[in-house]
C-alpha cells in the first residue's frame, strides 16, 4: 500500500525512479502539420505514444502514471477536432482495455465526465470496472479535466459533507479538503513532464504539482518513446529535492 502524503504537510519519500508521473501530451497538431497532414493524424498518432508509454512506465517500476488527453479548455478547438478526439476516445477505450488489463493497469479517469455523452461515460466506467483489480500500475486519464474545476469541485463536496465549515472557516484546513481532490487515490506527482515545446501548467494539476520537478521537451508527442522518457529520467534523477530544506541538511551535513 502507497502512502498518500502531501509535500507540504510532510516530506515525501523519494527515490530514483518516479512514483507518480504527469505528462501533457502535447505537440500532435504541429507533428502533423510539419508533414502536411491534418491536426487529427497527430492525434491518431498520439495514442501509439501513449501505449509506448505506458507499457515503459510499467517495466521502470512507475506506479502512477497520469496523462492529459483533453482540458476544460479544449473545447474552444474547431467542432471537428472536438469530435474526432471524442471518438478516439472512445475508440481506444474499446480497443485497449483487455490489453491494458493483462499489463495489471488499473485505468482512472478524472476531469468533469458530466459534458461527455453517455455512451463514452458508460464505456469509462466499464474499464474503470473491468480494471479495477489490477496495481502494478495506475493509468490516470485526465479528461475534460482542469485544475481550477477540481480546486472548486472539492471544496463544494467538502462543504456539502461539513457544512459546519461554513461557520467555522478556520477549520478548514488542506487535510481537510485534499481527499475530495479528483486524484486523492494517488500520492502528488513526483515528475511532471511537456512534450510539444511550450513551458506552461495549462490548468493541469495546479494543487498536485506544489512540489513537482518539471521537465520540458521540445519533442512533439507522437515522437515521445521510451528513449525520451529515460531521459526525462535521468534528468530526473538528478535533481535535489529540497522541499523547503537546504541543501546542507538534506547531506546530514547540520
Ligand atoms: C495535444 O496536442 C493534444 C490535445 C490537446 C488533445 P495539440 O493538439 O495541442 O498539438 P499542438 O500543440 O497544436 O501542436
Ligand atoms: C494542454 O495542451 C492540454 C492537453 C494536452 C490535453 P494545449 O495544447 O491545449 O495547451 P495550450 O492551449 O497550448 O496551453
Ligand atoms: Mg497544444
Amino acid at each position: 500500500m502507497i502512502e498518500i502524503s502531501s509535500s507540504t504537510l510532510a516530506i515525501p519519500e523519494t527515490g530514483d525512479v518516479p512514483r507518480h508521473v504527469a505528462i501533457i501530451m502535447d505537440g500532435n497538431g504541429r507533428w502533423a502539420t510539419r508533414r502536411m497532414l491534418p491536426r487529427t493524424a497527430g492525434h491518431v498518432r498520439g495514442v501509439q505514444a501513449v501505449r509506448r508509454i505506458v507499457e515503459a512506465c510499467g517495466h521502470r517500476g512507475v506506479r502512477y502514471l497520469t496523462l492529459f488527453a483533453f482540458s476544460s479548455e479544449n473545447w474552444r478547438r474547431p467542432a471537428e477536432e472536438v469530435s474526432l478526439l471524442m471518438r478516439l476516445f472512445v475508440r481506444t477505450l474499446e480497443k485497449e482495455v483487455d490489453r491494458l488489463e493483462a499489463q495489471g493497469v488499473c485505468l482512472r479517469v478524472v476531469g468533469d465526465l458530466s459534458a461527455f455523452d453517455p455512451h463514452l461515460r458508460g464505456l469509462i466506467e466499464a474499464a474503470e470496472r473491468r480494471t479495477a483489480g489490477q496495481s502494478a500500475l495506475t493509468l490516470t486519464i485526465a479528461a475534460n479535466y482542469g485544475g481550477r474545476w477540481d480546486i472548486l469541485q472539492a471544496t463544494r463536496a467538502l462543504l456539502a459533507d461539513r457544512p459546519d465549515l461554513a461557520a467555522h472557516p478556520e477549520a478548514l484546513d488542506e487535510a481537510a479538503l485534499t481527499p475530495w481532490l479528483a486524484m486523492a487515490y494517488a500520492p502528488e506527482p513526483d515528475l511532471f513532464i511537456r512534450t510539444g515545446g511550450e513551458q506552461r501548467i495549462s490548468n493541469f494539476l495546479i494543487w498536485q504539482l506544489a512540489y513537482t520537478e518539471l521537465y520540458f521537451t521540445d519533442c512533439w508527442w507522437p515522437d515521445f518513446d521510451a528513449a525520451q522518457l529515460d531521459r526525462a529520467f535521468t534528468w530526473y534523477r538528478g535533481r535535489e529535492r529540497r522541499f523547503g530544506r537546504t541543501s546542507d541538511q538534506l547531506r546530514g551535513a547540520v
